[in-house]
């Protein structure tokens, strides 16, 4: 394919000195980022409004081994939320659609223009102020997808505060954890979400995890939502008390009445935004440090090359403002182009069927839907033919994009051949922030290739490594990714509190490049194919999961001696955690009791979200005779691939039951 971007093919020096706002090719634009990238991003950082304007792009420190990846932009100042809200009203686009809101749960459907957030957003900040809450001071933000999500956000931003958002999904004890870790004032809350087989009270959970924390936060915001029972009198009564500290329980509504709008405060590009917890291989979360004028920067230049969305457009993006996907492609991304963004609550299927999706698209003339692998699955299994599609309007879409997780190559070619628009893979993570390989559509639509997710994106330089790290340059050779340093804008600038974790989650197994724990190949054309985790990160409908923290919550329960948890493959959620037990001596179990038990202490200690239903018992787990559990032997045997059986193995007679399991299961 010769119009696949090669790097190679166009010199520095002819693309240095040239406009970089999609003007020529892709691969010119490549080029001029991997060449001159303090030209070239200095030029991006023109879309931005700055209090001051950055002289310099490129961080200082460069390539060297460090515990942070240096700070893009460090001499510039600016404001996000003036990014996102302000210069599009004193542009006098006040009254384009800013935020459209549409509850599948609810029935609610509601529009914010650019001048009504931005009021809403001056009154939030101004009570945020009045809390107490001012520059690089934490706000968590445990909220669904209503208005006040956005609001709060960058309610945050104006003031300088970091926000840290976690998903509605998380149990208490996950809140406690990133409570103790952020120490935030000021929690912003609900009532609590809807679900389509319940409603999720917040209120008792925040209760509790406040009452599992360290004690950090002193105000808890609610919005009251009509459809849910939670009273907050019954928390502001003391409910909550802390040692000498009472934690006061505030209404929004009230508060925002009454409250004095907030003018932006100046930062430096390198302040926080924002933190944003995920899952790592080991039971504690990871708090992901966002900066400010790096990101503003790389959203800006994501929008308008890789999605095509420019002020006049609409994108929805179905996902959760919990995840980085919602971050920077419901929140941020659009709002700092100037676009319409939709904020859904609901499911793909079932609220109230498959054609919810193509429902949005017509009623808010969608040019963009941005989803994960798992919702058009979903789709394709109520609705094989699209039936639900043909029902609606959808002659706005341009294209879809998919990320989170593979996308297999028979969803691929059946979205291509239904929904009619280009059906775009990329590949990226909480970390770095918006997309390390796509198809640049927005400046130059590559051709796609089933099964990859596209070319890398200016300033991301994947290469594939060896375990020894050494490049592996030929085409088709698997291996590690990892991205050259520096990361470009955009990615993140640590990890919170902890710059020796960063320095060892990322930096130090391959010098000299950001480790991105995924696996994969390029092809001939500069393509790159995301094979999987190298790690124990497993992704449960687009959902990050630490497989160590379930086992954690596993070995918790008296009658365990020993598990392991995997990734399986899920027709539906492309993996689904299940967990292998053995039950300790004397402990006579039958394997529903205890599995109905595991998976009740999983709901209870990580929460709904891990979708954690699959419990084996067993005698014994393979081991290497050093100890080690065999657990991608146990993963192939269950997923029916080639079974490769390490010589280490310590007794090859323990896979027979596991062989055995696996075939009843298959044949269920
Ligand atoms: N708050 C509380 N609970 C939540 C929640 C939230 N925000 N989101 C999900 N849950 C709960 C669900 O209610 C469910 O609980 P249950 O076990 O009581 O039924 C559990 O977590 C698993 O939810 P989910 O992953 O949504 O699975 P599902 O079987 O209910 O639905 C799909 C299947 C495919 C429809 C759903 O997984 C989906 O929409 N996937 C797309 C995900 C996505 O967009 N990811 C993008 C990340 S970038
Ligand atoms: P998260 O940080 O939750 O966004 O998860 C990031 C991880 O999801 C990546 O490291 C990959 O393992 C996986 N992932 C994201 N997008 C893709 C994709 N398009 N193809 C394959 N895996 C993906």
């Amino acid at each position: 394919m010769s119009d696949a971007p090669s790097v190679e093919r166009v010199s520095a020096r002819e693309t240095a000195s040239r406009t970089p706002q999609q003007s020529g090719s892709f691969a010119e634009i490549q080029a001029h980022a991997t060449y001159a990238p303090d030209n070239f991003w200095l030029h991006q950082a023109e879309h931005i409004d700055w209090f001051t304007a950055p002289k310099r792009a490129t961080p200082v420190q460069a390539t060297e081994l460090g515990t942070d990846q240096g700070s893009w932009f460090s001499d510039g100042t600016l404001n996000m939320s003036v990014n996102a809200l302000d210069r599009h009203v004193a542009a006098g686009r006040g009254d384009r659609p800013a935020l459209i809101s549409d509850s599948a749960m609810t029935g609610e459907q509601g529009v914010l223009s650019y001048a009504q957030l931005l009021e809403r957003v001056r009154r939030f900040a101004g009570v945020l102020r009045e809390l107490g809450v001012g520059v690089g001071d934490r706000v968590l933000i445990y909220l669904p997808m209503i208005p006040e999500a956005v609001v709060a956000m960058l309610a945050c931003a104006r003031i300088g505060a970091i926000h840290s958002v976690v998903f509605g999904g998380f149990a208490a004890s996950e809140l406690a954890v990133r409570i103790n870790d952020a120490m935030p004032s000021v929690i912003v809350t609900a009532t609590g979400g809807l679900e389509p087989s319940r409603a999720v009270e917040y209120l008792p959970i925040v209760n509790q995890a406040i009452a599992l924390s360290t004690g950090s936060v002193r105000h808890v915001v609610v919005q009251d939502r009509p459809q849910l029972d939670g009273d907050i009198a019954e928390y502001a009564n003391g409910a909550t008390s802390r040692g000498s500290v009472d934690v006061a329980w505030l209404d929004w509504d009230e508060l925002e009445a009454a409250a004095l709008p907030a003018d932006a405060v100046e930062v430096r590009a390198q302040d926080p935004l924002y933190i944003l917890y995920t899952s790592g291989t080991t039971g504690s979360p990871k708090g992901v440090v966002r900066d400010t004028g790096g990101y503003a920067v790389a959203l800006q230049w994501a929008m308008s090359h890789i999605y095509g969305v420019e002020n006049q457009h609409t994108i929805f993006t179905a996902s959760d403002v919990g995840w980085v996907v919602g971050h920077s492609f419901i929140v941020y991304g659009p709002l700092i182009a100037g676009a319409a963004t939709v904020l859904y609550e609901g499911k793909p299927i079932g609220t109230p069927d498959a054609g919810t999706f193509w429902r949005l698209i017509q009623d808010y003339k969608v040019d963009v839907l941005y989803t994960a692998p798992t919702a058009l699955r979903a789709i394709r299994r109520e609705d094989p033919t699209l039936d639900e599609l043909d029902k609606y309007d959808t002659s706005s879409l341009q294209a879809v994009y998919l990320a989170g997780e593979r996308l297999d190559t028979e969803t691929w070619r059946w979205a291509n051949d239904g929904i009619r628009v280009p059906i775009i893979d990329h590949w990226w993570q909480t970390e770095t922030g918006w997309p390390i390989c796509a198809n640049p559509r927005g400046v130059q639509q590559l051709p796609s290739k089933a099964g990859s997710t596209g070319v890398p994106m200016p300033g991301f330089i994947p290469r594939i490594l060896d375990r020894d790290g050494n490049n592996l340059t030929e085409p088709g050779a698997e291996g590690n990714i990892a991205i050259q340093l520096p990361l470009p804008p955009g990615a993140l600038i640590g990890l919170w509190g902890s710059p020796e974790r960063f320095a060892s989650s990322y930096l130090e197994e391959f010098p000299g490049y950001y480790a991105t724990g995924d696996a994969g190949h390029f092809d001939d054309d500069g393509y790159l194919f995301v094979m999987g985790r190298t790690d124990d990160v497993i992704n449960v409908a687009g959902h990050r999961l630490s497989t160590g923290s379930l086992e954690e919550v596993l070995s918790r329960h008296p009658d365990v001696a020993e598990c392991a948890v995997l990734g399986l493959h899920d027709e539906l959620k492309g993996q689904r955690a299940a967990g292998f037990v053995t039950v300790k001596h004397g402990r006579s179990r039958t394997e529903s009791g205890l599995a109905i038990e595991l998976v009740a202490l999983v709901r209870e200690l990580i929460g709904p979200v891990a979708a954690f239903r699959d419990v084996m018992v067993v005698e014994r787990l393979p081991k290497t005779r050093s100890g080690k559990i065999l657990r991608k032997t146990i993963r192939q045997i269950f997923d029916g691939d080639e079974v490769r059986i390490p010589p280490t193995i310590e007794d090859i007679t323990v896979l027979d039951p596991l062989f055995a399991a696996a075939k009843r299961t298959r044949e269920r």
